[in-house]
């Protein structure tokens, strides 16, 4: 029996981490800069998260969703003090894709719209709807199409085809949708947004742009989805992504930090929503609102609380990204960085592209986890918030190695 096959890295057979550090079976050790799918933001074995999962698991792990429970009392009101006031109605749940399926089903039964606005190049899941609406979905003719589906282009300003000057106020690259808004005949359910799209490579949005959506779905009377799965709970160096852009979403999807490696999600949104959904909605899963999941998160925001490390993102971000761009101009073997706190993107210069696979592997041999995507040939990573400026020192040098022998 095999496990289906997922990555290219089966030789290695992981076994235990700690830090930001893991190790396989042979004993060779790994500095993990991508929190594993970009969910370990307290790195490996974080002692806080050892004890809530023990204790919780000997007192009450599931009660079903008729029950609330301490756990979830804790975590709400942790959860309360993060997000904007206007957000007070949250559902617990485990994956991002199923509180993305959760978000969009809300502002459909609210709205009695279909219509979804997505970005093209975006990830909302691996669930069946979100994933029709996803780019890695959009060939694969065995998913059912998604009719009443508006793609708006990604805000690829580096490339921008109306060669704006950058920065752009004006984005023309929205004029469609704008047109397709002010129709009077189109109807929207809402607008999913990611404040940093992942899947394309790490799109940073520029400033403005967020705020000129919402405007634009509020026209609508169509709900703003704030798809913070990848973005959401520090990761960007603020609490969440949305705050960049001076914005508050109608929906708040949150996942992967959430659990910082457990698998916890949430939804977050509005009473408004929640009584427009009344009588339209019925949702119920088996592992909803469970209070093991409920500890897990209360825990996770508590400890990035107390060790400042939304601040540490949004620092050790910058440290990373300026060190990056010091690299770019000495080897002239990246084209661009990209990033936001710490999700960042470093795309191979052309002449590399080729060599992209070769060189996570051999940053794997060194000890570098990192996470290489071909497609946009862009190293993405997601380092756990926890990590210490001199493992980014140790990355870099072997980066800057390793690159400069693949140059010459
Ligand atoms: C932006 C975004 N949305 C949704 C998902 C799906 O989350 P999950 O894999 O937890 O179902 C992901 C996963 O990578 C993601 O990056």
């Amino acid at each position: 029996m095999q496990t289906w096959r997922t990555n290219p890295f089966e030789d290695i057979v992981l076994t235990h981490g700690e830090g930001c550090v893991v190790w396989d079976k042979k004993g060779r050790s790994y500095l993990d800069l991508l929190s594993g799918c970009w969910c370990s933001v307290l790195g490996h074995s974080h002692p806080r998260l050892l004890d809530v999962v023990g204790k919780q698991v000997s007192k009450l792990i599931h009660v079903g969703p008729a029950f609330r429970s301490e756990e979830v009392e804790a975590a709400l009101h942790k959860i309360e003090g993060i997000v904007p006031p206007s957000l007070e109605r949250t559902v617990f749940l485990n994956t991002g894709s199923e509180a993305v399926e959760l978000a969009i089903k809300m502002a459909r039964a609210a709205t009695g719209a279909d219509a979804i606005i997505a970005s093209e190049g975006g990830y909302y899941g691996a669930t069946t709807y979100a994933l029709s609406l996803s780019e890695a979905g959009r060939n694969s003719s065995w998913l059912p199409s998604v009719e009443s589906m508006v793609r708006i282009p990604a805000p690829l300003c580096r490339n921008c085809p109306h060669n704006m000057p950058q920065p752009c106020k004006e984005f023309p690259c929205l004029n469609e949708l704008r047109d397709l808004c002010r129709s009077k005949t189109f109807k929207a359910a809402a607008i999913l947004y990611e404040p940093a799209l992942a899947y394309p490579g790490i799109i940073v949005p520029p400033e403005g742009y967020g705020a000129h959506l919402k405007e634009l779905v509020q026209e609508l009377d169509a709900f703003f989805i704030a798809e913070e799965v990848t973005t959401g709970v520090g990761r960007t160096g603020r609490w969440f992504g949305f705050e960049h852009d001076g914005i508050v979403p109608d929906i708040l999807v949150l996942g992967k930090a959430l659990g910082a490696g457990l698998p916890v999600a949430a939804v977050i949104t509005t009473q408004d929503v929640e009584e427009r959904c009344r009588n339209r909605l019925i949702h119920v899963q088996s592992h909803q609102n469970d209070p093991f999941s409920a500890a897990v998160a209360e825990v996770v925001i508590s400890v990035i609380e107390e060790e400042e490390l939304v601040h540490r993102a949004a620092t050790l971000g910058k440290y990373l990204v300026n060190r990056l761009r010091e690299l770019q101009s000495k080897l002239h073997s990246i084209s661009e960085i990209r990033g936001r706190g710490l999700m960042i993107g470093i795309e191979l210069a052309r002449e590399l592209v080729s060599k992209g696979p070769e060189i996570s592997r051999r940053l794997l041999d060194a000890g570098f986890i990192t996470g290489y995507q071909a497609r946009n040939a862009t190293f993405r990573l997601f380092p756990p918030y926890v990590i210490e400026r001199k493992q980014l020192d140790e990355f870099l040098g072997a980066f800057e190695e390793i690159l400069h022998s693949e140059t010459r």
